[in-house]
């Protein structure tokens, strides 16, 4: 199968709205990351998702809707907390985890009697879904496990040739996934921080839990699968230094000369401000931008990552960031992307 990249004209939106009404697969730019899109309540189309990708069918999708006025088409006995996020945040990187309307199949939730939803407002996204008049399940448009696509060249690069049609709309504005939030616990627990900060829910909402990986993960009971470690990696390992900033940096610079004195290749992701610290070394480096823009950096991190990796470092050097607002998002993925976590 060819892929055919379409613009971003009316009539590029009309062909794929058209195609996934028939029940192939079109990949879509978001606010967030791109996703693959597939007809939520047509099963095949769902299975193709998760072959396209490579993804484990125990791994349930989000369900995209064009208003929030939809949300009864998939979702039943909705929790009024969740009305009123959905108020106040859709259109937007949100996505609330909801009971299951009976007519979603069981392989877009992976079995589950909740459904995972989200009205995007990236423009393209919502003309997208208002054309094709039906629910569409997208996944990022990755393969699974790999770092989420921010450009269509990054979708293209994993799964060109398997999936019908992309539609470039240019880099995604917030550059990384959407906050999942389980509003049928109470209180609501936060299982993916992302594009909305937890503060900004917290105000809303009042008290949420955190869903902590390392304590809550067991083999067969994850809350959310997608939270497994060594998730959105890059091809190459990644170390992450945790601590106060002057001392990672500090150990950052000696690791990077050890490994350089040994003849590694080194790369480096990093926020502006510490790349000046690393001049005078011959290593790879890719800036996330002011360490002050929490925005640009979540913007530029998995773009930043592949730019890296298509110069084949032996190592990849990176530091923890300060956690509020998108900060806790950048350090979520950072974690899970890291082969090794090293504590200053
Ligand atoms: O920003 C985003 O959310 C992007 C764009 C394309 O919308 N999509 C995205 O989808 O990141 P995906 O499949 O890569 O991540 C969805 C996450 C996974 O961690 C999945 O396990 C979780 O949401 N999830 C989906 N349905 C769930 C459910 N019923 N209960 C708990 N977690 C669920
Ligand atoms: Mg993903």
């Amino acid at each position: 199968m060819r892929t055919q990249r379409l613009d971003t004209s009316p009539q590029s939106i009309a062909v794929a709205a058209e195609l996934l009404r028939h029940g192939e697969l079109v990949a879509f730019p978001t606010e967030t990351v791109y996703g693959l899109g597939g007809h939520a309540l047509d099963q095949a189309a769902v299975a193709a998702i998760f072959a396209a990708k490579g993804r484990p069918t125990s791994d349930p999708l989000i369900v995209h809707l064009a208003t929030a006025a939809d949300l009864p088409r998939v979702a039943v006995d909705i929790p009024p907390l969740a009305t009123e996020l959905a108020t106040h945040f859709w259109p937007g990187p949100l996505t609330l985890i909801v009971p299951r309307h009976p007519h979603v199949p069981r392989t877009v939730t992976a079995g589950r009697e909740t459904v995972a939803v989200r009205v995007p407002s990236h423009p393209i996204a919502h003309a997208l879904l208002v054309a094709a008049g039906v629910p569409v399940a997208a996944p990022s448009a990755n393969r699974f496990g790999h770092t989420s696509p921010t450009t269509a060249d990054h979708v293209l690069a994993d799964l060109d040739g398997r999936i019908a049609a992309i539609i470039d709309g240019g880099p995604t504005p917030i550059g990384i996934e959407s906050t999942v939030l389980d509003c049928t616990t109470n209180p609501p627990t936060l299982l993916r921080p992302g594009g909305i900060s937890l503060e900004a829910l917290t105000a809303m909402a009042g008290p949420i839990q955190t869903y902590h990986r390392t304590t809550d993960r067991s083999e067969t009971g994850l809350v959310s699968p997608g939270l497994l470690d060594r998730h959105y990696a890059p091809d190459h390992e990644l170390w992450l230094f945790s601590g106060p900033p002057t001392a990672v940096l500090h150990r950052l610079r000696s690791e990077a000369e050890t490994a350089l004195a040994a003849g590694l290749r080194i790369g480096l992701l990093l926020p502006a401000e510490d790349l000046v610290l690393f001049d005078d070394l011959p290593v790879e480096m890719e800036s996330l931008g002011p360490v002050t823009e929490p925005e640009t950096m979540a913007q530029r991190l998995y773009a930043a990552l592949r730019a890296l990796d298509a110069r084949h470092p032996d190592r990849i050097l990176t530091r923890d960031l300060d956690e509020s607002g998108l900060g806790r998002a950048i350090c979520d993925r950072l974690r899970r992307a890291a082969a090794r976590l090293v504590i200053v």
